[in-house]
């Protein structure tokens, strides 16, 4: 964790300054009062549980929130009943994210009863849509504070309002174009690290909410980005994945510009640095210009995440992707020419309205065609407001499932052959942690992203060493050490 300001505790007894994040750190300040005053009274420090619900973009968040509540003096809790304070950082990307919410919710009650000053936050992009937060407020009383994603910068001054008030506090913004540099940060790895590039996104895919949520695109300017990353680098970090909904395009509304291109060239010549992966890639965004950076690259992983999403060009038509077939092909043919041991995982979306067998078959053809290393596959879900929700023609469940599992069928059994294309190399990984089930094992990554375990003890950890593929497991590798 790191600070970037020192606060001077003596303007505590002014007024809470208008700038940030200046503002933040007073009401940080302000909050380790409330926390000394509770371990008078209760004689431990206070417990908080932050429980991340979606994807890469909100595990960066929420390691933002838990800097912000280490910072005030909470201890961390990884069990929800036991914390004094818990925050769920929700995702309502598909309906089932917003189901397990209610679920936790519904869990976390009789806690709540037993000690009511337990407090109860949500945030994240669920909480952008006004139905559900008209929902929480008729049928989840004992809710305490909800705010969205555009205000999250704010969290030390909501925990405090919220830790004074009796009542639901709740801060919703419609957009924002506002980026808050320097707050501090709880990583949960020591050795990689997600780094925002960018924020929101302007696609407007027909099936998404994301644009609803997240708000229009909005990137960091390099500098900050850079600082960033060489604190990381100065504290450990060797690998640090850049995050954005929309990676390519990147900088476009910067003053001067600055393509994602040459930002990643920028991030390649900090030392220490020795992995940079990055998502998500819009097939559409992708340029030559990172096409040939990627190419000549000593640390960019040779990994593409490029969301396909549908075979069909008539089906990609109406999710409003702006590719065709054809030119998704393409441009893995040319990438795979540049590059050709890059590894290219994917999207894909099963039951789009109006999706006919044809049209699946043409995912199964561009599936068997690309060769996937992985692909996830997800079943449409209607998403309120988007324009793929008003669409008729829903195609029936018992369709899409048989669907999903043929698809989920060839993937798998394409990937396995992918994935053991390595077996007998020797070939770098950086380790990641001890093995879950075999303390002897040590676990690690492959630039492609594939897992390797191989014998080793933590020592190993956030180190990048050569191993040897000796088996492939699927999607594993089981390897030995080379020196
Ligand atoms: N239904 C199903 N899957 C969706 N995704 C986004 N919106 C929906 C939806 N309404 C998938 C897309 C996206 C991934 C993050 O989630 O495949 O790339
Ligand atoms: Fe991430 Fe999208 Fe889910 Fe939000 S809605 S957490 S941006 S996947």
């Amino acid at each position: 964790m790191y600070n970037e300001m020192d606060f001077d505790k003596s303007a505590l007894n002014s007024a809470p300054p208008i700038e940030e994040p200046a503002r933040q750190y007073y009401y940080m300040e302000r909050c380790r009062a409330w926390v000394r005053n509770f371990q008078k009274e209760k004689g431990r420090a206070p417990k908080a549980c932050v429980i991340n619900m979606g994807c890469q973009m909100n595990a960066r968040d929420s390691e933002k929130l838990a800097g912000i509540l280490k910072q005030a003096g909470y201890e961390e809790e990884e069990r929800e009943a036991q914390a004094d304070f818990v925050i769920y950082n929700t995702c309502t990307v598909r309906e089932n994210a917003n189901m397990r919410v209610y679920g936790h919710l519904g869990q976390l009650s009789p806690a709540k009863k037993k000690r009511p000053y337990m407090k109860i936050a949500l945030c994240g992009c669920m909480m952008q849509e006004p139905e559900v937060v008209e929902k929480l407020k008729k049928s989840y009383r004992f809710v305490d504070l909800i705010f969205g994603t555009h205000n999250i910068y704010k969290f030390a001054e909501l925990l405090y309002t919220c830790l004074e008030s009796k009542r639901m506090v709740i801060d919703i913004w419609k957009d924002t174009d506002k980026i808050v540099e320097d707050l501090p940060s709880e990583r949960k790895y020591s050795f990689k690290s997600g780094v925002n590039v960018m924020f929101g996104c302007n696609n407007f895919c027909s099936y998404c909410i994301v644009p609803y949520v997240r708000g229009r695109e909005r990137s960091r300017k390099p500098e900050a980005i850079l600082k960033e990353i060489r604190r990381l680098a100065a504290d450990g970090v060797a690998e640090v994945m850049l995050l954005g909904q929309n990676v390519n395009s990147y900088g476009k509304t910067l003053e001067p510009p600055c393509s994602f291109a040459k930002l990643l060239q920028k991030i390649e010549e900090i030392d220490g640095i020795k992995r940079i992966r990055f998502m998500t890639s819009h097939p559409k965004d992708l340029s030559d210009e990172l096409i040939d950076v990627m190419k000549h690259s000593r640390k960019i992983c040779r990994h593409l995440h490029l969301p396909v999403q549908s075979g069909s060009t008539e089906i990609l038509k109406r999710m409003n992707r702006r590719y065709t077939k054809e030119q998704y092909l393409e441009l893995v043919r040319k990438l795979r020419e540049a590059i050709p041991d890059i590894s290219l995982t994917t999207d894909i979306i099963v039951g789009f309205p109006g999706e006919t067998e044809e049209d699946f078959e043409e995912t199964l053809d561009v599936v068997r065609k690309v060769r996937y290393d992985s692909a996830f596959t997800f079943i449409y879900s209607k998403r309120t407001g988007t324009p793929a929700a008003a669409m008729e023609e829903q195609v029936p469940q018992e369709v899409v499932k048989k669907r999903f599992d043929r698809l989920l069928c060839e993937i798998q059994s394409i990937s396995a052959q992918v994935c053991a294309v390595h077996t007998g190399k020797v070939m770098p990984v950086l380790v990641e942690s001890v093995n879950d089930h075999d303390s002897s094992l040590v676990t690690g990554r492959l630039d492609n992203n594939l897992l390797v375990h191989f014998p080793g003890d933590e020592e190993l950890i956030g180190t990048i060493v050569n191993v040897k593929l000796e088996e492939c497991k699927g999607f594993y590798y089981l390897g030995t050490r080379k020196f």
